[in-house]
């Protein structure tokens, strides 16, 4: 996991892991700022951290060959990007086709970049969400595989889109990288299948009501399937 602060979604991820079917094992927590508050969520789990600053390298190149080095050596099998504020260099991503996602506050292709929140509300959206989507040399462009979506309510402000929005965040990073863990996603080029099938569009993570943390398998071949 790369992170620049906060890092629930280290935590949330931290906490999935505990469960019997997590099917995924954190290796490592890395960060671009030495005082990013969430690598102690890291720490009080036994996850080995470690902290490589840009501003202590000559140039991005050798800084990402030192990160994604020690993101080697502790064995990651997939990379995430949670709240990770820099974008990754064509090179590295190149490098890590196929094992590299990003959590992103938007329902992608929409509201790329930042300031998802107060876009989508100063544009009169009554729809938003999050995506997790593979990592391209395009910003927030990469293969959606799974998305949540929320309604924006009458009076909202992006504070309390923000904060209805992030547990969602949190089931959605969850659920996507067990499906990962589990070895059911494959990424061709920029084709996205799921079991073997091609994903047509992301698909969807109910966030609230009966089926909350279910996916709803709507968008393969076979809309009746559910996990
Ligand atoms: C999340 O909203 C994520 O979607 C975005 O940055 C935020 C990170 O939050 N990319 P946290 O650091 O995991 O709490």
């Amino acid at each position: 996991m790369l992170l620049s602060g906060r890092g629930s979604n280290l935590k949330a991820l931290i906490d999935g892991a505990a469960h019997a079917d997590a099917s995924y094992r954190l290796v490592g927590a890395f960060s671009d700022r030495r005082e990013a508050p969430g690598l102690s969520f890291a720490t009080a789990a036994d996850i080995p951290t470690a902290v490589f600053e840009p501003k202590s390298f000559t140039d991005k190149a050798s800084y990402e060959a030192a990160l994604f080095a020690a993101v080697e050596l502790v064995g990651a099998e997939l990379v995430v990007l949670a709240g990770y504020m820099r974008i990754v260099s064509a090179a590295s991503v190149a490098a890590w086709h196929g094992r590299l996602i990003n959590i992103h506050p938007s329902l992608l292709p929409a509201y790329p970049g930042l300031d998802t929140h107060a876009r989508v509300l100063r544009d009169g959206g009554d729809l938003h969400g999050a995506s997790v989507h593979y990592v391209t040399a395009v910003l927030d462009a990469g293969p959606v595989l799974m998305q949540v979506q929320i309604a924006i309510d009458a009076g909202d402000t992006p504070e309390t889109i923000a904060a209805r929005l992030l547990p969602c965040e949190h089931a959605l990073l969850l659920a996507a990288v067990k499906l990962i863990a589990q070895g059911r996603v494959t990424l061709d080029r920029e084709l996205l299948r799921v079991d073997g099938q091609l994903l047509a569009a992301p698909l969807l993570l109910a966030c609230a009501g009966p089926s909350k943390g279910i996916v709803l398998a709507a968008n393969l071949d076979t809309p009746d399937r559910s996990w």
